[in-house]
């Protein structure tokens, strides 16, 4: 058996800023009301024909296994986490295969697990590593939200939340198991499917021609859709369970975190996250208030930049604990 750990680390965020007063000129919404409720200042969003969620994770990529050190063709597997993929088939994995110009047919897998995403995509990526299939396989996870947003007053509620950028690690075989991966912990409830949710076009209920054919302008089943106090306090409780049972499976306790990171949905869930351990400010490491809600990419451009600030050192014990649509859920140990 081996352990896996992260040996190289990426991120890409459009160069468009979109601040909360932009906001408050298409919508009936203001800087405080943001803020207070979210701790968002601005996010970034794709201008209309330059970036996809492919080229962003490719670019994300790009960095990822430079860092890493190593060959492009070393890498053994692709997983690709998104909700927002290019394609309604085939996912972004095989893009990304094909744009980062591989040589190998390496398989490539996508991962639909919302704000879990890169968490889920980290433990697949860690099981096929600890087995020694692979030595090296590359976890992105990429979020192309803004082009599908309700930007009126109407949708106010969810978009002002949302932000487009990729984040990406490359995972690499360690032969010490005292370092790296030391376990990963997945959960998902979905009998509360639809409480975060963007239903159409599918074909459960509604598919292309059924929406053009009502062509209903009050029609919103095509929009994300978020009861989001509900989400909040499920939020709440899942994130506290899945870091808990991640520190007492390797007979850890919150006083041991070094640096939490947690996706970030909320600057309020962080926060009360935060208090409930008992962790400092330094140790939980936050940047919604600069890109929003990525969704599948929050955790590795944060995880990215707090390890580019230098906030991450050897030996540190960092944890990665997510929450979102599905709903899912998940938390990660690393022994970086
Ligand atoms: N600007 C101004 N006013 C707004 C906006 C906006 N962008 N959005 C909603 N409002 C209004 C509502 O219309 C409502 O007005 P009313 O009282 O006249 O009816 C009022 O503000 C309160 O609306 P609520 O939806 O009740 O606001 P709430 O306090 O619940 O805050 C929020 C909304 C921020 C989404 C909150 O529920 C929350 O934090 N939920 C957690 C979910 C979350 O963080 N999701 C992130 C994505 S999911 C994930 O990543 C896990």
């Amino acid at each position: 058996m081996y352990n896996s750990r992260i040996s190289g680390l990426g991120f890409y965020v459009p160069e468009n800023v979109v601040t909360n007063d932009d906001l408050s000129k298409v919508m009936d919404t203001n800087d405080e009301w943001i803020q207070e409720r979210t701790g968002i200042k601005e996010r970034r969003h794709v201008v209309k024909g330059t970036d996809t969620t492919t080229s962003m994770g490719v670019k994300a990529a790009q960095k990822a296994i430079e860092r890493a050190g190593i060959d492009k063709d070393e890498i053994d597997f692709i997983v690709f986490a998104t909700l927002s993929p290019d394609y309604y088939f085939p996912g972004p994995g095989v893009l990304v295969q094909r744009d980062l110009g591989l040589k190998r047919t390496i398989g490539a897998l996508d991962v639909r697990n919302q704000c879990s995403g890169f968490v889920y995509g980290i433990s697949v990526a860690d099981q096929y590593i600890k087995s020694g299939m692979y030595k090296n396989v590359l976890v992105i996870g990429s979020e192309l939200h803004s082009h599908g947003l309700d930007m009126t007053t109407r949708g106010r509620g969810v978009s002002v939340i949302f932000g487009d950028g990729a984040g990406a690690a490359v995972l690499t075989r360690e032969e010490d198991t005292s370092k790296g991966i030391l376990s990963t912990h997945l959960h998902s409830e979905g009998q509360h499917a639809e409480e975060l949710s963007l239903i159409a076009p599918g074909m459960g209920k509604r598919w292309v021609n059924d929406i053009i054919a009502d062509a209903d302008p009050e029609d919103t089943s095509y929009y994300p859709y978020m009861n989001g106090q509900f989400v909040f306090k499920n939020a709440v409780v899942r994130f506290s369970e899945v870091i808990m049972e991640g520190l007492q499976k390797n007979n850890l306790g919150p006083q041991d975190i070094d640096m939490l990171i947690p996706h970030q949905a909320n600057l309020r869930i962080s926060q009360f996250i935060q208090k409930k351990f008992g962790l400092k400010d330094d140790q939980v490491f936050n940047n919604i208030m600069k890109y929003g809600n990525t969704t599948a990419a929050s955790i590795p451009i944060a995880l990215t930049e707090a390890w580019e600030a230098e906030k991450i050192k050897e030996g540190d014990l960092v944890v990665l604990a997510a929450f979102g649509s599905g709903f899912t859920w998940g938390s990660v140990i690393i022994r970086w």
